[in-house]
């Protein structure tokens, strides 16, 4: 069975497709692939990276409406899906977030985030597993550490905190940093740490 692991948040610009890249790469890296990287942002930021720096085992899928997104997100032999999400159009995240066993929320540090943050919590699934990833954080700041402690006051899980690395930043037409990678591949472990527990096995009938 497939693992979906959604990169949503309704912000724009926070990280998300940043992360959605480097979680596949993390995920071919570390012996875990191939991966399907679903693009369902219109934009399409994640598809013009790989088009123009393919990485090996990472299949990439154009899915920008719901409609397309639901099905994309079955299709194919890949373990694992990951799922970069639009920052506005409700009805493609919310069925993005409908199939996702997992969902990681890119993030940065500063006034409006958390309020962003907390919009996308509300849209996931009761009981799916999420935790946030601080994305070009600046280590040592008190933005950052007063970021983390609220977080953490309010029963969130951090899965990662990203420097701001220009490695990381390139974007498109670069080869995945191993900086970065490195860093994605602890967010994937948190992500992948336990199957969905959501949904009630079914009874066996005898
Ligand atoms: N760790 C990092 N260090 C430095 N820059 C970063 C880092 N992570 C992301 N960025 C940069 O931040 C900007 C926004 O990132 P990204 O495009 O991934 O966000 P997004 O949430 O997908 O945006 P959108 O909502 O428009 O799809 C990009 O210029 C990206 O290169
Ligand atoms: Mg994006």
């Amino acid at each position: 069975m497939r693992t979906v692991i959604a990169v949503t948040n309704v912000k724009g610009g926070v990280g998300k497709t940043t992360s959605a890249v480097y979680l596949a790469g993390a995920i071919v890296r570390s012996g875990r692939g191939p991966v399907l990287l679903v693009d369902a942002d219109p934009q399409a930021s994640s598809s013009e990276w790989i088009e123009q720096a393919p990485v090996p085992g990472v299949r990439l899928v154009e899915a920008p409406t719901p409609r397309m997104v639901v099905r994309a997100m079955d299709a194919g032999k890949e373990r694992i899906a990951i799922v970069d999400s639009p920052p506005g159009d409700e009805k493609t995240v919310r069925a993005v977030l409908e199939r996702a066993d997992s969902v990681v929320i890119p993030t940065r540090v500063g006034g409006p985030e958390p309020s962003r943050v907390r919009a996308t919590l509300e849209m996931l699934v009761p009981g799916t597993r999420h935790g946030i990833v601080v994305c070009a954080a600046r280590a040592g700041t008190r933005d950052l550490e007063e970021t983390l402690s609220g977080w953490e006051a309010e029963g969130e899980a951090i899965w990662g905190v990203v420097p701001e690395r220009v490695a990381i930043a390139t974007g498109s037409g670069a080869a995945l940093s191993v900086v970065g990678l490195v860093h994605y591949e602890n967010v994937l472990i948190q992500a992948l740490e336990q199957r969905p527990r959501r949904r009630a096995p079914v009874p066996s009938g005898r």
